[in-house]
């Protein structure tokens, strides 16, 4: 396990919109570079930058055509190992996003892939054995090349999947996880990964992690036992190197060997249920939001047999959003939201902060953009002051690669920054109190002392903390189990002995 991660606190950022520096209108690599004071001064530690690698843009990167080629638009490969440097420089460790279920249907491995003649790279995709012959339960494509075959999907039209192979195979051209030719797709997915390492990098997000080996049984063992290999790698050559998943299963992830794997927004989750209730007829019940009367226990009677049963593994890592969820400003208001992050931040495992979040940056409604569609409105530009499209390029307004926040009161850092009151200096003091007490980061035990349906406030014990949240718009009150003194809080609270009483829409941790 690196060692970093016990106190990392992540910035997600998407490029395309975060800092242009050469006035194309999108984001880059030296726009990253310049505002890692930023990122710094906030009190992160830790980057996650989504794909920044040659691609066609059908799926915003996640359809990698070169694996290790930055594309043209974010700059250069020397850009990104000097933005590896200067990272490290701040004490700043950077993970790139690795996507290993798919690539672009441009990526050279897939032109070889479908000739008619077979090659090295004619099992490096899942094919049928005919034009006629489909893919039951999986979507494919035929027809469209001179091979012939159908070829499977991994997500978009776009993305043909690689071959891990087929666990429960039904058809003869499924091949065992065990084939060299599968063998050989998982080494190259090595070999892309100690490009990166080797040239800086810290690790990697990685993309659909579950998604490797088709047929796989209900426990993924077969797609587990891929990344076990993989992690042994890391382990020997690379022990500092983290390793993040997009999985949402942490039974499965952090027992194949991935370091933390994301409590994602998937139907079901509990984390749902904390902010993003609002999709669910009859009101929105999210627990984090005022007039919610939300009830902790959905979250609960999710999180905790998760984290009970794999603290030991690795950690689970809530976040504020990401650029496939809605931001979470579409249904809370600046309040809501520093409670929303004051649990996020005192909550076991590694917390990632979607740049923008900090300061409340809004959803917008806005047409699609390289496959975004719905997700399109979480992925507008950072707004940094009230210059020049808000700060964030000097390029035409009109060829920004997504439309700015038109309202008057959009939030912008510069703004934030210099009011003591705002969601921005919140965010800094909380990540600054988790630095500061290793109770509240990722290994600090945690325990529930009160929760009761309906009820407020949540109490929670983190090593010799306590950490109490009324996210409701009524006071509320508690016995604390001992004495103790605030020394955190947001809001009003009053602590008399062991007597808490709440102000609506407070957040304190005592000691
Ligand atoms: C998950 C990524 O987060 C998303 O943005 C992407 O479209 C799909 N995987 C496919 O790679």
């Amino acid at each position: 396990m690196p060692s970093w991660l016990k106190d990392a606190v992540f910035y997600e950022i998407y490029p395309q919109s975060f800092k242009d520096t050469n006035e194309d209108g999108i984001g880059d690599i030296n726009g990253i570079i310049e505002k890692l004071d930023y990122i710094k001064d906030l009190g992160c530690n830790a980057l996650w930058i989504n794909p920044c690698y040659d691609s066609p843009f059908k799926d915003a990167g996640y359809d990698v055509r070169d694996y290790k080629k930055v594309a043209p638009r974010y700059g250069s490969n020397q850009d990104l190992y000097r933005l590896f440097g200067e990272a490290h420089n701040r004490g700043i460790k950077v993970l790139l996003d690795l996507v290993p279920g798919h690539t672009s249907e441009e990526h050279k491995w897939f032109q070889e892939s479908k000739k008619a003649e077979k090659n090295e790279y004619s099992n490096r995709y899942v094919w049928t054995n005919g034009a006629f012959q489909g893919i039951g339960g999986h979507p494919y494509i035929g027809g469209e090349a001179d091979r012939d075959g159908c070829y499977m999907l991994n997500f978009f039209k776009c993305q043909p999947a690689l071959n891990y192979g087929f666990l429960n195979r039904t058809e003869d051209w499924q091949l065992p996880p065990d084939h060299p030719d599968c063998i050989a797709t998982r080494e190259a997915l090595k070999d892309i990964m100690r490009f990166w390492l080797d040239h800086g990098c810290d690790g990697f997000r990685v993309d659909m992690a579950d998604s490797l080996v088709k047929e796989d049984d209900e426990n993924k063992s077969a797609t587990g036992a891929v990344w076990k290999n993989i992690r042994e790698m890391m382990d020997k050559d690379y022990p500092e190197a983290a390793l993040v998943s997009e999985w949402s299963n942490p039974y499965q992830s952090l027992k194949s060997g991935f370091h933390c794997d994301f409590y994602l927004d998937h139907h079901g989750n509990g984390y749902n249920t904390l902010i993003r209730d609002n999709e669910t007829p009859g009101g929105d019940h999210s627990f984090l939001k005022k007039d919610g009367h939300g009830d902790i226990f959905r979250f609960l009677d999710d999180y905790l047999p998760k984290y009970d049963n794999t603290k030991d593994d690795g950690y689970i890592s809530f976040f504020t959003c990401n650029h496939d969820t809605p931001r979470a400003r579409r249904t809370l208001g600046y309040d809501e939201l520093k409670i929303a992050y004051a649990m996020f931040l005192t909550l076991p495992g590694v917390p990632f902060i979607y740049y923008g979040d900090e300061i409340g940056m809004r959803y917008l409604e806005i047409p699609t953009k390289e496959g975004g569609f719905a997700r399109t409105g979480s992925r507008t530009p950072m707004q940094w002051d009230h210059s020049k499209n808000m700060g964030f390029s000097e390029a035409p307004e009109d060829i920004l690669y997504l439309p700015l926040d038109p309202a008057a009161d959009a939030p912008t850092v510069d703004d934030q920054a210099s009011d003591e009151n705002s969601l921005y200096n919140e965010v800094k003091r909380l990540i600054a109190l988790r630095h500061q007490y290793t109770d509240l980061q990722a290994d600090g035990s945690f325990e529930v002392i009160f929760a009761e349906k309906e009820a407020f406030p949540f109490v929670y014990k983190r090593g010799s903390l306590i950490v109490a949240i009324n996210p409701s718009d009524q006071e509320a009150r508690v016995s604390l189990p001992e004495s103790a003194s605030a020394l955190f809080q947001i809001g009003d609270i009053s602590l008399n002995g062991k007597e808490l009483t709440m102000k609506p829409q407070s957040f304190v941790v005592c000691k």
